[in-house]
């Protein structure tokens, strides 16, 4: 569905109003296939185009997707320079349907260490889609949740010691503006593919209190339909954030 990047449109009420996705398993769809990996994360590409469409649909209006951890540098050479070409691949094919669909991007994560055309491709991408009305889609790249925690006190000591800030000032929100996802509501919702259930160092600040929907499907076969099962799921869920939830137990 295209529409226009001037038009805005109303999101859900009722349904998240982030949604976070840790993309796994490329590497065993492709296995299960007898295809090198590099073509599980091909396949992987084409599901996120799905999803960022179908994300549009169902009118969610921010979405982080974790496309290679901090971690993620351990696998080898070659993998790794697969991935960092899909990037720019997908960034050079989709950029201008994203910004026809009033797509913001916002790319967080390290980027140190990345190589320079990479670095152009990201800035010339965050800068051509600012202010998009629709979506606020965030790719976590080079991300890792502890890292960004460090980096985040390390500016915080650096004003305090520059008498910016005043230590007694410090609380929750505040940290939390030091943080890559300052500006977009914590995650409602985080899904993950391919049957594992952990974070894997995946927004470790922003998800305290999120509803985790895993999912035994690796990356490359999530469709609309399980996006929506998981939108489905997460409205049938209790959220109590440490009280009662007064509709159902007050
Ligand atoms: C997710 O798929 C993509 C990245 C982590 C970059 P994997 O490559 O982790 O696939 P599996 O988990 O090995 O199947
Ligand atoms: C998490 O998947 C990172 C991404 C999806 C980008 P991994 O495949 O790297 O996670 P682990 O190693 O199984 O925890
Ligand atoms: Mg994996």
């Amino acid at each position: 569905m295209h529409r226009s990047a001037q038009t805005a449109l109303e999101p859900s009420a009722d349904g998240p109003q982030h949604i976070a996705i840790i993309m796994d398993g490329n590497g065993r769809w492709a296995k299960a296939r007898g295809l090198p990996r590099v073509m599980g994360h091909r396949a992987g590409v084409q599901a996120v185009r799905n999803c960022v469409r179908a994300l549009g649909d169902a009118r969610v209006p921010c979405a982080t997707l974790y496309s290679f951890s901090s971690e993620n540098w351990k696998r080898p050479a070659s993998e790794v320079s697969d991935l960092m070409g899909l990037l720019k691949e997908y960034i050079k094919a989709d950029l201008a349907e994203l910004h026809h669909n009033g797509v913001e991007v916002r790319i967080i994560g390290t980027r140190h260490g990345l190589d320079p055309e990479i670095i152009q491709l990201i800035e010339a991408t965050e800068t051509t889609t600012r202010g998009n009305p629709n979506l606020k889609l965030t790719i976590a790249f080079n991300y890792g949740g502890q890292n960004e925690i460090v980096e985040a006190s390390r500016r915080i000591a650096m004003d305090v010691l520059a008498g910016r800030l005043d230590p007694q000032a410090l609380s929750v929100p505040l940290f939390a503006r030091y943080l890559a996802t300052d500006g977009l509501p914590d995650p409602d919702l985080v899904i993950r593919t391919s049957g594992e259930k952990r974070l894997s160092n995946f927004l470790l600040w922003q998800t305290a209190y999120a509803e985790l929907v895993f999912v035994d499907k690796f990356w490359p076969d999530f469709s609309a339909a399980d996006l929506s099962d998981a939108i489905s799921e997460f409205k049938r869920r209790t959220r109590r954030f440490g009280g009662l939830n007064a509709a159902r137990e007050g």
